[in-house]
């Protein structure tokens, strides 16, 4: 099964530091038409919009409905989730096989997602007027009491759950970390984190488990280590191909992260 990943949108009416980040999006859905149209699903991982308005959703939208799958996304901290549900419906369990084929592609904001390779959960670390996160009571519940169907788990989060050296992001980051880890170790079946809001491309291990953070469509966050001050750069963007498969009960989770804005200067080796 494979998916595609992408994250922080950051959609604008208008140009955002010299970017067109409406026509990013729409050259990235059409870089996943011509070479990853295999995906069942996509998962933006927040902040969709730079600054919340129907107009900027309504754009997202229709962008990412010509992804021509499902579309799942989630709150970031420059979202508005009660406008966002306007335009990608609420949900709290969504299973990937009853999504009906043939129809204009669903635009959802689930809770859960199930798959038969594994279940998807979507934590919510949207706060209202802060740009760090925070994961709720409510779903670190969910966290912690673990799959229903012996599934192994990913889970969804706009905010990275690790310190990034990146001292300016890491003010904003999530605050109760900590209590995510708590739940995670408790549930033993979660086998990954998908995030973005750093605007950085970081895989790695956090509390022994595999996190991938993706580097944003629209601008990258500088790795200015010191200093309280955010520091933008332009570098290529990204989205991810995932592929899951599940060998001899063990699940196998492979990011390929594609560069959609360079020219396509392929050769025979
Ligand atoms: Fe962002």
């Amino acid at each position: 099964m494979k998916f595609i990943h992408l994250t922080d949108t950051h959609l604008a009416l208008e140009p955002l530091y010299g970017i067109d980040t409406r026509e990013r999006l729409e050259r990235l859905a059409a870089h996943v038409r011509s070479r990853a149209d295999g995906a069942a699903f996509a998962v933006v991982t927040g902040d969709l919009v730079n600054r919340a308005s129907p107009k900027a959703y309504g754009a997202a939208a229709e962008i990412l409905r010509g992804l021509d799958m499902p579309v799942f996304v989630l709150a970031g901290n420059h979202d508005d989730p009660q406008l966002m549900q306007e335009f990608f419906a609420p949900a709290s369990e969504v299973d990937l096989c009853g999504l009906t084929e043939g129809k204009r592609p669903a635009l959802l904001a689930p809770q859960l997602l199930r798959t038969p390779l594994f279940e998807a959960v979507f934590l919510n670390t949207h706060q209202d007027a802060a740009p760090s996160g925070r994961v709720r009571a409510d779903d670190l519940a969910r966290v912690r009491e673990g799959g229903r169907e012996g599934r192994p788990r990913l889970l969804f989060m706009h905010h990275a759950p690790f310190a990034s050296g990146i001292a300016a992001m890491d003010a904003a980051g999530l605050e109760n970390a900590h209590e995510l880890r708590e739940a995670i170790e408790a549930a033993a079946d979660v086998a990954g984190i998908f995030c973005g809001h750093l605007h950085r491309t970081m895989t790695g291990l956090w509390a022994g488990i595999p996190v991938w953070c993706l580097r944003s469509t629209a601008h990258a966050v500088a790795p200015e280590l010191r200093g309280a001050v955010m520091k933008g750069v332009l570098e290529a963007p990204e989205y991810a191909l995932v592929e899951v498969r599940c060998d001899c009960g063990k699940l196998t989770v492979l990011s390929q992260t594609m560069r959609f804005t360079e020219p396509d200067a392929c050769f025979c080796l």
